[in-house]
């Protein structure tokens, strides 16, 4: 295994499609219009953007670094620029692809579901409580272990074959329709509102500790970052990349997608009078909206929402293979296994965990803010102080295949105070109110 020449991307696009193809997914869609709409809208959008562009970029390049320099699965790479004592933080990563693909999978059921209805019975029906029927019970369960299935074909059929040609043929439909329901969404009554909601900034809001926390955990979850993905990946690369290029591209690309589909979501729940329903059900505010606006188009609904969630769940998939290769990338290595039964057997293992996820929203709600308030904002600073402190030459690994680039030195201040303090304190703030969230499940229950 060790002495086998590492697979690389057959392309320079190869990688950025790849990469583009892991930050594109629900993140975008369902995570993105649930916390804004949870946030009270534009003040949440701001500061994502500047957490993106502040704390995420730095980060992502800190991701490809790491993995381009050490050409191994994120476990193998820590101990190699680090020693043992950086194992515990591969472990984290690990434990955080594990938790993240168990209710990712099942939020990527409820789209196939969605697709499957478009094609038997159109969108008609009271949208929250189809919503009811499709996000909880067997029903859910099985589209999860359907969509498991698909996520474990692709890994285990290898790097180059799997998971660059789904990322390249599928990611510009996705985009291409979202941005055809937008306009749609722009002609409708009432769509000014959600323009506003989404678009004028209420300053006040920003100073909320919560909103600023979601905003961070969102910049990290959209972009693929803190659990070791994007540099898994970068693995695959060679020196002759130009890192700062293709993050900006990747970021970019996951930031358009992103923004485009608030242009979507938020003008059709103004438009279509559905604030109350999104309101008591937040994270199901994708869900409630778009089938309501496919009904209100008669047949050519059912085409588009057809498109529209077949394209969604591709782009879930693209998302769900780069979170499975880092677990069963650390299984390969730890036990030497063949990829195909890694592939096999953690996906089992992550299909079964995602169970309680697929029994109730709430469950799945709170494992969502756990994994992301505490694994990837804490991964993300361990990464951090492990780039800004401990790897040994940091700026020798960003900077091959980028010799031109001078603010380097920027991007290591960054990654030594800015990023870990303001992580550091973003995550014991947010300490109690993610143990309460966890502790309420139990009592409710
Ligand atoms: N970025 C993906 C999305 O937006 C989710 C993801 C998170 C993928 C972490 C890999 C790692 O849907």
């Amino acid at each position: 295994m060790a002495t086998a020449p590492r697979e690389q991307w057959s392309s320079r696009t190869g990688f950025v499609l790849a990469a583009i193809g892991s930050a594109v997914g629900l993140g975008n869609m369902w995570r993105f219009s649930y916390l804004t709409a949870e946030n009270g809208g534009a003040a949440f959008v701001l500061l994502y953007i500047a957490m993106t562009a502040l704390i995420g970029l730095p980060v992502m390049l800190a991701e490809l670094a790491i993995g381009r320099g050490a050409r191994r699965s994120p476990v193998q790479a820590l101990v190699h620029f680090g020693g043992h004592a950086w194992k515990p933080l591969g472990a984290l990563f690990v434990a955080s692809g594990f938790l993240i693909l168990s209710y990712y999978s099942v939020i990527a059921g409820w789209t196939l579901r969605y697709a499957v209805g478009a094609l038997l019975q159109g969108f008609g029906g009271v949208a929250t409580e189809r919503f009811g029927e499709v996000a909880t019970g067997w029903d859910a369960f099985a589209y999860h272990v359907v969509f498991m299935g698909m996520t474990v074909a692709i890994v285990a059929s290898g790097v180059r074959r799997g998971i660059e040609r789904a990322a390249l043929i599928l990611m510009p439909m996705l985009f291409v329709v979202v941005v055809g329901i937008a306009l749609y969404a722009s002609g409708l009554e009432g769509a000014t509102d959600g323009y506003r909601y989404y678009l004028q900034t209420d300053f006040g809001r920003i100073l909320s500790f919560d909103v600023l926390r979601d905003a961070t955990g969102q910049a990290f979850f959209s972009l693929s970052l803190g659990m070791g993905a994007m540099l898994t990946f970068a693995s695959y690369l060679s020196r002759d990349h130009h890192l700062p290029n293709e993050s900006l591209m990747i970021g970019g690309a996951d930031f358009a997608v992103a923004f485009v589909a608030g242009l979507m979501v938020f003008p059709l729940i103004f438009a279509l009078g559905l604030s109350d329903a999104v309101g008591e059900s937040t994270v199901g505010a994708l869900f409630i909206t778009l089938p309501t606006a496919f009904a209100g188009m008669g047949t050519a609904g059912q085409v588009v929402g057809l498109v529209f969630f077949l394209a969604l769940m591709v782009g879930a998939l693209t998302s769900a293979i780069s979170l499975l290769e880092v677990v069963v990338a650390a299984a390969i290595d730890a036990f030497d296994w063949p990829r195909a039964r890694s592939a096999v057997l953690m996906g089992a293992l992550i299909a079964l965990l995602g169970v309680p996820s697929a029994w109730s929203t709430d469950v799945l709600g709170v494992i969502d803010g756990v994994a992301n308030n505490l694994l990837l904002i804490g991964g993300a600073l361990a990464l951090s102080v492990f780039v800004g402190w401990v790897m040994p030459d940091p700026m020798g690994e960003v900077s091959a295949g980028a010799e031109g680039v001078r603010w380097f030195f920027l991007w290591r201040a960054l990654l030594r105070f800015v990023v870990p303090i303001v992580l550091g304190v973003i995550l014991v703030l947010g300490l109690p109110e993610t143990v309460a969230s966890i502790a309420g499940l139990f009592a409710t229950d």
